[in-house]
């Protein structure tokens, strides 16, 4: 997956040379749409950690990211099914049409460990992702998860890690790094 880390570089406080990582001040929520979409813009396939606890606004991260790449459906938090796939519509992003097919929205809120989500077909999520399990197939989706803590054992190993700390009311650091 490739993400341009060098987003709002005046906002960055420390860029690690190993793992590349990014601090983001966000004051509101509009800054947090901005930033998830401008990612969502240079997104092509891959998976998205979210990580942050309740409230911190991993789903409004989400819904900005999927308005972005043009999904009209109204976003909410899968909470209770789990899995939600939308169908990202065709674009172009100037040059040539975007590969992406499919936005996956993950909340593992619900669940205990990775044992509950493999009969769901996490497995299958992570391949159409791309990575070790897609057997060279073409990645066609994006794959955005909240609470992905819960699954930590099949997640894939590469993936881009956004994780949002709750300042107060309305200020949150939000940390990205690709590990
Ligand atoms: N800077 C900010 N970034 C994101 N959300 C914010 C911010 N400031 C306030 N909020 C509010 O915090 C709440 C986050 O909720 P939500 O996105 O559902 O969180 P989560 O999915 O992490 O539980 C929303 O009501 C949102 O409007
Ligand atoms: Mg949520």
């Amino acid at each position: 997956m490739r993400v341009n880390l060098s987003i709002c570089p005046k906002e960055t406080e420390g860029a690690g040379n190993r793992s590349k990582m990014v601090i983001y001040h966000s004051n509101s929520p509009k800054d947090t749409q901005r930033l998830a979409a401008k990612i969502a813009r240079e997104t092509e396939s891959g998976v998205i950690l979210l990580e942050g606890e309740l409230g911190a606004g991993k789903t409004t991260f989400v819904q900005a990211f999927a308005r972005a790449l043009g999904v009209k459906a109204k976003v909410k938090s899968p909470t209770f099914n789990i899995i939600k796939k939308y169908k990202i519509p065709f674009r172009s992003n100037g040059y040539s049409l975007m590969a992406i097919r499919y936005l996956y929205h993950i909340d593992c809120y619900r669940l205990k460990d990775h044992k509950e989500a493999i009969p769901l077909g996490i497995q299958d999520v992570f391949s159409a992702a791309g990575g070790p399990a897609s057997g060279g197939k073409a990645s066609q989706s994006v794959v955005l998860i909240e609470w992905p803590e819960r699954i930590s054992k099949v997640l894939p190993k590469k993936r881009i890690r956004v994780h949002i700390d709750h300042i107060d009311k309305n200020k949150r650091k939000i940390t990205i790094s690709n590990f």
